[in-house]
């Protein structure tokens, strides 16, 4: 398969001119922005481990459809179970037996999960999931951390992209939302600290403890890049939750499929009473999870008292998919196989390490799995634990960077204020990665010259 070069001149620029007219910005949503090229990339398909722009131009993709595409864009496992659904009719009012499969097959692979209900977005996901801790608790506030992200709604916009400033241990941050029309009312009921600061969370529960329904975490913080939790510190946030009787809920929407099938949660050893599980699940088909334990799931209407339902809940095509996807998950070797992702991790994050080192560019590439975090300014033999370590990096050099390997045939996704992050799946294998490197390489060169 050969990689055509694409042009540096964009032939999407009239796309997006005319696009403009009648769709908001010319797209679907902010984040398909693509802060290093001014505009979205416009796709005409994807094959494996690539995106296919409509002159034909074929880019190694390190954006995976925000981390949706786990298993490529075009695996046969997924296109036949989604061939499958088609053959049933849209059917989406009943239950078919489809629902029940996915549910113990989540029950089987998710540690905390002992039942499940589906829905299809993150947001929607993390949306229910705190309503849920809320009728569970009859509590109100909910406590999470700097520089994460649970989605777009009101209940969690806050704090996902501040300036840099300086923070002081244990301190309980100013709650800042992150868009505007979102009443103030709603950020009474909002705490946040600094992600891997025990003494902030301590600080949190002895002023406000008895309202805290919920403490809500990515477990991995790909939302920041990708920043691990202590381990000391996870867990004494679970005993922290369980001792004051508020739902510890994990948003591994990001996180889940990346370390294994046990998601972050197995990763770590630490069992939260919540999880909530999307895009790499149905491989890129939206279908969204919330798993838990029986007692708080059992809230959930008709069960309990709280509110979730919704048209297209557990659609079949997501169902389906995510059923293939599990299926090809759950293969021998596809985490930890000699040319398994956390294999293919490795290779790639140490060839950009001495590409990095040998150009003589500053970056720090940090990666759990194959999500990954390119620091631009910071010192690549630190690891940064927490959003304030990441803050000031050097956004301008990554556009530039991603700029550069577009025009070698890679395609690295940039946000304009957020850090964000990079992932591939199954299909950048070994010959892949390399190829990657090689390109890469040369884009460094490119941008030494430029
Ligand atoms: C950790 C996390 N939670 C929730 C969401 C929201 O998911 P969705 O975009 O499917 O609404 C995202 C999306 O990026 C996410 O990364």
């Amino acid at each position: 398969m050969t990689v055509v070069q694409p042009s540096r001149a964009d032939s999407a620029t009239a796309h997006f001119d005319a696009a403009r007219e009648v769709l908001v910005a010319g797209i679907s949503g902010t984040a398909r922005e693509n802060a290093a090229l001014g505009q979205a990339m416009l796709a005409a398909s994807g094959e494996g481990p690539y995106i296919v722009a409509p002159d034909g131009s074929r880019f190694l993709d390190y954006f995976t459809g925000f981390g949706s595409v786990i298993l490529g864009y075009d695996h046969a496992g997924v296109r036949a179970a989604i061939e499958q659904a088609l053959d049933m009719g849209i059917i989406h009012g009943p239950e078919t037996v489809y629902q029940e499969q996915l549910a113990r097959r989540i029950v089987n692979l998710v540690p905390s999960a002992e039942m499940v209900r589906f829905a299809n977005s993150g947001s929607e996901a993390t949306m229910a999931a705190i309503r849920l801790a809320r009728a569970h608790t009859q509590r109100a506030k909910i406590l999470k951390f700097e520089g994460h992200f649970h989605g777009i709604h009101e209940h969690v916009l806050y704090n996902t992209h501040p300036e840099p400033r300086t923070v002081t241990t244990g301190e309980i941050l100013e709650t800042s939302a992150d868009s505007a029309g979102i009443p103030a009312a709603f950020a009474d009921a909002v705490i946040v600290t600094p992600w891997n600061d025990l003494s902030a969370v301590q600080h949190a529960f002895e002023l406000y403890g008895p309202d805290i329904a919920a403490v809500i975490m990515e477990p991995i913080n790909y939302n920041a890049g990708a920043l691990l939790a202590d381990i000391g510190y996870l867990r004494a946030v679970r005993e922290i939750t369980r001792d004051h009787g508020s739902v510890l809920i994990f948003d591994e929407v990001l996180s889940g499929f990346r370390t294994g099938t046990d998601c972050a949660q197995g990763f770590y050893g630490v069992t939260p009473d919540v999880t909530l599980l999307g895009k790499a699940v149905a491989n890129g088909v939206p279908l969204a999870v919330i798993a838990g334990r029986r007692d708080v799931m059992s809230e959930l209407a008709p069960l309990g008292q709280s509110a979730h339902s919704g048209t297209y809940s557990g659609h079949i095509f997501g169902v389906k998919a995510a059923l293939a996807t599990l299926d090809a998950l759950e293969a021998p070797g596809v985490f930890d196989g000699e040319s398994g992702l956390l294999a293919m991790s490795e290779r790639l994050y140490s060839g950009l390490r001495d590409i990095f080192e040998h150009r003589d560019i500053r970056c720090r590439v940090q990666g759990v799995g194959p999500r990954f975090a390119l620091y631009f300014g910071l010192d690549p033999e630190v690891e940064p634990r927490a959003y304030q370590d990441i803050a000031g990096h050097d956004s301008d050099t990554l556009k530039q960077f991603a700029r550069a390997c577009y025009a070698r045939g890679v395609y690295f996704h940039v946000y304009e204020v957020v850090v964000g992050h990079h992932g591939f799946g199954t299909a950048h294998d070994a010959r892949i990665i390399d190829e990657t490197l090689d390109r890469v390489d040369a884009a460094c060169v490119d941008l030494a010259a430029d």
